[in-house]
């Protein structure tokens, strides 16, 4: 496995493995590794002969007051754990290589970034894609993967695809969860024992909203509601938002149906978690 640092090495390597027939896929990450991204470098294997992961804190998707500074980096149990799993190149630029002066150039998707998660973190998603789009044109590669669990930068990176007529598929693989539900998060190490045991009712309130759902209930508020009376379980956990929407145009709608998504945000103490669940 090679860990390399630069563009041009990356590009170059990357032409090699294409030049021997074989087929690309990447995983881009801000590191921190868990199942979660080992399952979409699983994927990338099963679906591809070269693999590459990126592990780069991208910090142009991140607020001022955010966790940048404070997100975890350890590079070195990442590494080894790329290697464990059959990746084929590690790409771990610093801030400097990958924008080299102050950048003018942003990739920008309108409306579908401005709800749900986009409401509280404003330039946050312009960051994303404006980082996909960077590393779509360093790797080039045939197939990207991306977790279900940030399910509107899922939605956001196809839209981006798509309207720019990118040269690759994007590959969305299920959620990965911890014994008690809790979706795999690299910002989980964030929370205190205390907070941790709370944090299992983010996923309580989807089941049990599911559960509604599968006994007929259609009607949005309701659903909204029962969440909200699950999550007030917990005296640290603040609702950020609770939405139901379309899984393409991410609109609000009022009764749930097949292809419906419900995502919700919460915040306990500085530590922000995102879950969700697809109608089906
Ligand atoms: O999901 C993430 O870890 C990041 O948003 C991504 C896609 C690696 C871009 O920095």
């Amino acid at each position: 496995m090679d860990v390399i640092q630069t563009i041009n090495e990356v590009k170059s390597l990357v032409k090699k493995a294409r030049s021997d027939g074989k087929t690309i896929g990447f995983v881009p990450t801000m590191g921190a590794l868990h199942e979660g991204h080992l399952s979409l470098i699983r994927a990338a294997n099963e679906k591809c002969d070269f693999v590459v992961v990126s592990i780069f804190v991208n910090p142009t998707q991140f607020g001022p007051s955010e966790d940048l500074d404070k997100y975890p980096r350890p590079i070195e149990k990442d590494i080894e754990l790329c290697e464990k799993n059959n990746v084929d190149l590690v790409f771990n630029p610093a801030v400097e290589q990958m924008y080299k002066q102050q950048n003018l150039t942003w990739v920008n998707v309108e409306k579908i970034t401005e709800c749900l998660c986009g409401s509280s973190r404003p330039n946050h998603f312009r960051g994303v894609t404006t980082v996909c789009a960077k590393l779509f044109n360093i790797v080039k590669p045939d197939f990207a993967f991306f977790g279900q669990k940030d399910a509107q930068q899922a939605v956001v990176i196809k839209r981006m695809v798509c309207d720019l007529n990118m040269d690759l598929e994007i590959v969305v693989c299920p959620i990965v969860r911890a014994a008690d539900g809790l979706a795999l998060s690299s910002r989980n190490a964030y929370l205190t024992p205390e907070q941790r045991k709370d944090a299992a009712l983010l996923y309580k309130s989807l089941q049990n909203c599911r559960q509604l759902i599968e006994k007929g209930e259609k009607n949005s508020q309701t659903i909204t509601d029962q969440i909200r009376t699950t999550l007030s379980e917990s005296p640290l956990i603040k609702v950020e938002y609770i939405s139901i929407v379309d899984f393409h145009s991410l609109e609000d709608i009022g009764r749930v149906s097949a292809g419906t998504l419900i995502a919700v945000a919460i915040r306990i103490a500085n530590t922000r978690l995102i879950d969700n669940i697809l109608v089906d």
